[in-house]
């Protein structure tokens, strides 16, 4: 584990529990106990504006989850990068993907301190497969791609399915994703995949603009994207079906594939207001 979070007493991660933070705000919405008041207040705030958003966090764990399970069986992907990974909420990427394949190989990134100290509870790889926590921001893709960590845990002679899920809209233009983004695929090789969802105010302009604003007043950077804008970071890269959509309507009936948001309890575009994709790398 790269460690380059300490600052609390004691040499534990200073979690800065005063101001809110995405990672325990979104383990709000999805009714976890790795939140602090501050989390919980800028939750109920976005809540007022956009009702959707525990639906929303659902739907989106639930497209992760089936884009994983395609991946491990109809592409053969037995080594992913999760960056962005949040607080560990059951079942995490590794115990759906070692599901299909017990020898996948799961490498976690995020660069909360508080996801740091719950890395732990990502650590119980099946014993054929394996799993490591990187701690690091997107934007340092380099920090990434020669971590110890990770580099004694994928082969990258072999693809590897590379997932930002949720995360870029926290990565404002002035940070350049897109650049992060494909340095990052650069370094993958060919028949790598790339897993996306990115929140957008293309359903719900004004309370998109409201949301943003709620997390920027905490102190958080957020950018909703557009269709077009989302693409983008796709560029090079061979969109697989359905292409672009919204979460609840990419491969819904992916077998044992949760269903949040795709039938069993129904939801609209403007509840979940982010956009989806998944493209293999040519
Ligand atoms: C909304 S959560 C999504 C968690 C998980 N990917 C999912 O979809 O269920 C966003 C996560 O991205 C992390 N994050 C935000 N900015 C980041 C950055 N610059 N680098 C790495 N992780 C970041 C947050 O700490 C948080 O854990």
């Amino acid at each position: 584990m790269t460690d380059g979070s300490t600052g609390g007493p004691g040499g534990l991660p200073d979690l800065r529990v005063d101001q809110p933070h995405t990672a325990r705000v979104y383990d709000y919405y999805l009714g976890g106990k790795s939140n602090y008041e501050a989390d919980r207040k800028a939750g109920d705030q976005v809540m007022a504006v956009w009702p959707g958003a525990p639906v929303a966090a659902r739907t989106n764990r639930a497209f992760m989850h089936r884009a994983g399970r395609v991946l491990a069986t109809e592409y053969g992907m037995d080594q992913f990068l999760d960056i962005g990974a949040g607080i560990p909420t059951e079942p995490n990427l590794h115990q759906v993907v070692q599901d299909e394949n017990p020898r996948a190989r799961i490498v976690y990134v995020d660069n909360d301190p508080i996801v740091l100290a719950h890395a732990r509870a990502l650590m119980d790889s099946s014993p054929e497969g394996r799993t490591a926590y990187v701690h690091a921001s997107v934007t340092e893709p380099q920090t990434i791609l020669q971590a110890p960590e990770l580099t004694r845990t994928l082969d990258f002679s072999r693809p590897v399915a590379m997932s930002a899920v949720a995360l870029l809209h926290f990565v404002p233009d002035e940070s350049d994703p897109y650049a992060c983004v494909a340095e990052l695929v650069d370094a993958l090789p060919s028949g790598s995949a790339l897993v996306l969802s990115h929140g957008t105010g293309d359903f719900d302009p004004e309370a998109m603009k409201k949301v943003a604003q709620i997390y920027k007043s905490g102190g958080t950077e957020a950018q909703a994207r557009s269709r077009a804008e989302f693409a983008r970071f796709f560029e090079g890269l061979d969109l697989v079906e359905p292409g672009i959509e919204v979460p609840h309507r990419w491969r819904p009936d992916v077998a044992g594939g949760a269903r949040i948001g795709t039938g069993q309890e129904a939801v609209d575009d403007a509840t979940v207001g982010l956009w989806a994709g998944v493209a293999v790398k040519p």
